[in-house]
């Protein structure tokens, strides 16, 4: 076992007993052995196939920060076979990756525009993935920073209703597991892996605020930050109860370097300010990330951790990620969930994971069984489903 760095004895005094963590060494030979066997290779550490003849991944933001990592390290690993799919505002950025990775080489990869801002947008990205044969992944990393409530939501629809921060954080997300869980389920039918990864902040949350859900009338920057997590905790607790056969994640990334307060639409518009507001702003940014260097991870880090996690968190089949590996110490299985408010219930798939993969448990989850329900109820009504 490592020594823990400073930020994960920072980070596990915040959230109680420290984790036990293997080496990223280790943890990237797990990852690479599962990958291989995802992608149908007789090498891998269970010898089966657990993403049939061709593993598929969706990824909602890939081409810039934690999504991109991930999305890169899963072509690695699957060497090729896997099949990507990237869901992105930006086409160039996201062939420019396509053609990079090995996944290259599997001609069904492809680039879905979509902005999750958008309601409409985001019903064409749907229907474009309905498509597919199945999906064995479904990554959700898209996220923006910005200190102001509806800072470019669309005026002309029905999302005047919901924040854009709001939206990417939560509400589309909501909306992609929903319409796409029986794609997922498809995988799991067929006896091979059916996973959902939304990245957001489990552990840092707060109650959720049961009279004004969707925070129309109490926006703000810390609010909102502090109510999506729990609703995303909320949201993979719904979901796995509804589908038992599947596996919902909710991690924590860490402390990763990534463009997320340098592209924010809070700093973009600022730079429409006079001098010296927009240099004062992007000093101010940089002195941050110089200064915060140290305790931050890089996102390709970040994504071996990620991957640990999603695949060694199952309902049915865990066990088989990372033996064989030399040094790697068999990680938590699903005996038992403990659900929002705390109670051990019966199995299912429903995980939140801290920095590097490891399991939470209820560690700082905020709500009850009925906060639950009434976000669950809130959003159906506010996606339409
Ligand atoms: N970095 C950290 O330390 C950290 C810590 C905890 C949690 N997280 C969470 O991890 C997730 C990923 O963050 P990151 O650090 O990787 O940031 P990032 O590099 O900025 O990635 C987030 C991506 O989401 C995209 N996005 C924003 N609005 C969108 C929209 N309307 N439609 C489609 N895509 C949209 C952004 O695209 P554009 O570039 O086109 O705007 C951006 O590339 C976020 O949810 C963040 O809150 C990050």
């Amino acid at each position: 076992m490592s020594r823990l760095p400073l930020p994960a004895l920072l980070l596990s005094g915040y959230l109680n007993s420290p984790p036990r963590i293997p080496l990223l060494g280790i943890v990237k030979s797990a990852n690479h052995a599962y990958g291989a066997a995802l992608a149908g290779h007789s090498t891998g550490t269970d010898g089966g196939c657990r993403g049939g003849e061709e593993s598929i991944a969706v990824f909602v933001r890939g081409t810039s920060g934690i999504g991109r990592s991930i999305a890169e390290s899963f072509a690695r690993h699957a060497n090729g076979r896997g099949r990507v799919l990237l869901v992105e505002q930006n086409e160039h950025a996201a062939h420019a990756i396509l053609s990079s990775t090995p996944s290259s080489s599997n001609t069904k990869s492809q680039f879905i525009p979509c902005d999750l801002a958008n309601s409409t947008s985001l019903s064409l990205c749907i229907d474009a993935l309905s498509t597919l044969p199945k999906i064995n992944c479904l990554i959700l990393t898209p996220g923006c920073f910005s200190l102001y409530p509806h800072s470019d939501a669309n005026p002309s629809s029905k999302d005047r209703q919901v924040d854009s921060k709001l939206m990417v954080h939560y509400y589309a997300r909501w909306k992609l597991i929903h319409d796409l869980a029986s794609l997922l389920e498809g995988a799991t039918a067929l006896g091979e892996d059916g996973k959902v990864l939304t990245v957001s902040r489990p552990g840092w949350g707060g109650r959720a605020n049961l009279y004004d859900l969707g925070l129309n009338r109490t926006y703000g920057a810390i609010a909102a930050s502090l109510q999506m997590p729990t609703y995303n905790d909320f949201m993979i607790e719904s979901f796995a109860l509804l589908h038992p056969s599947l596996t919902f994640i909710n991690a924590y990334p860490g402390f990763v370097r990534t463009p997320l307060l340098s592209s924010s639409p809070t700093l973009r518009e600022l730079s429409s300010y006079p001098f010296p507001v927009p240099a004062l702003a992007a000093s101010l940014v940089a002195l941050a990330e110089v200064m915060t260097y140290p305790l931050s991870r890089s996102a390709e880090e970040c994504a071996e951790w990620m991957w640990r996690g999603v695949w060694s968190s199952s309902r049915a089949s865990n066990g088989k990620y990372g033996e064989n590996v030399k040094g790697y110490f068999p990680s938590y299985m699903a005996e038992k969930i403990v659900d929002v408010s705390g109670k051990v219930k019966e199995k299912h798939g429903a995980f939140r994971l801290g920095a590097y993969g490891e399991d939470l448990g209820a560690q700082r989850s905020f709500g009850t069984e009925d906060a639950r329900r009434m976000v669950w109820e809130h959003t159906g009504r506010i996606m339409g489903a």
